[in-house]
């Protein structure tokens, strides 16, 4: 067991602490000033390692609206990971200069990677194609406020799917609630991967129009340009002013954002569309998470030391590029992940 409560992934946790911190942000979002001296004396690392507009810069106004101060970097080419400095040593001396760390990286399982060595928490803000957790708290905020209930509701998730790390965060968060049910919408290609379709009740269509009547809420995706690796660009989805006259008239749409092109501009205008909403909540939801995690109520486990022999055959994972790192596995039924990027071992590789 760590000696922190670090945020790598929302399954760490009971569906009773993620409530608990979306409870907070919704009162921090009514009554921002009475949390403005919480992290005094506090210092929040953000490490972005990827670019980043959202995330990075709500954590940096939520720890500034409770009081505290901020040191990080937002482009590794202008630190010491220029001159090859490997994820361990950047966060064993940062964390000594922090009380909580933030940090995105396009390498999948490198928070986990990164929480091992640390000597403050560590918050997943991204790790490569795999978890976003801080924006499924954001989503979870905006839902809360905006629909006024994170159960029974029917679910459409749109665009790239596979890459898309901010719908597989939230398909496994909401997924533990009870009645929500999904509708994934995207191109063969960017399919939802197995292990998020294998715990969620779910339908998958092709056509957008086809899935919109039905929907309480529409999450929206761009296509992840930078994760794909095909060579001809999958079919986009496009949400037009036009198709809105389909949708229930209390549904919502919610985007992470960016937008590319897939939400028309004129959607904007509908009452329904809550994007910008959506990241304006990711302050308070971060404030809150702030709050909770240095309470360090739940030291997360992080490896479970099983099956060291073993490899990760993910060429995105961690292990593979910081060398150093011990492999690591879990068992969950009948199969076996890797405990940082949650890839499945082959069964080649099955004792
Ligand atoms: N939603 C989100 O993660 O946005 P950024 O990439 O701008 O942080």
């Amino acid at each position: 067991m760590n000696r922190f409560t670090h945020l790598i992934d929302l399954d760490d946790f009971p569906v009773s602490y993620i409530e608990k911190i979306v409870n907070l942000g919704a009162d921090i979002a009514l009554n921002t000033a009475k949390y403005s001296e919480y992290c005094k004396d506090k210092v929040l690392a953000t490490l972005f390692y990827e670019p980043s507009t959202r995330t990075q810069m709500s954590f940096q106004t939520a720890m500034l609206r409770l009081g505290g101060t901020l040191i990080g970097f937002d482009n590794p080419e202008t630190s010491s990971v220029a001159k090859g400095e490997n994820l361990k040593d950047t966060t064993k001396v940062v964390s000594s200069y922090a009380d909580i760390m933030v940090m995105r990286n396009p390498v999948e399982g490198s928070a986990k990677a990164a929480a091992i060595s640390a000597d403050c928490p560590i918050i997943n803000a991204g790790d490569g194609g795999h978890l976003h957790p801080t924006q499924t708290l954001t989503d979870l905020l905006t839902i809360k406020l905006e629909k006024g209930e994170l159960e029974n509701l029917t679910i459409g998730v749109c665009g790239d799917l596979k890459y898309g790390r901010t719908t597989h965060s939230l398909c496994k968060t909401l997924s533990k609630f009870s009645g929500n049910r999904f509708v994934f919408i995207s191109a063969p290609e960017l399919a939802m991967p197995d292990y998020i379709k294998d715990i969620c009740e779910f339908k998958e269509i092709y056509s957008l129009e086809d899935a919109l009547p039905e929907l309480d809420m529409l999450y929206m995706t761009r296509i992840q340009r930078e994760r794909f690796t095909g060579t001809t660009m999958p079919q986009k989805y496009i949400l037009t002013k036009e198709m809105l006259a389909a949708m229930k008239p209390d549904a919502i749409i919610l985007h992470p954002l960016p937008r590319v092109d897939e939400i028309e501009i004129a959607v904007d205008d509908d009452p329904r569309a809550k994007y910008f909403l959506q990241a304006k909540y990711g302050v308070y939801v971060r404030m809150a998470l702030i709050i909770e995690i240095l309470k360090n109520e739940y030291p997360t486990k992080l490896l479970s030391g099983e099956f060291s022999d073993k490899i990760c055959e993910n060429e995105k994972c961690v292990t593979t590029k910081e060398k150093y790192l011990p492999q690591s596995f879990s068992r969950k039924g009948d199969t076996i992940f890797c405990d940082y990027c949650e890839s499945l071992i082959t069964q080649q590789q099955i004792p």
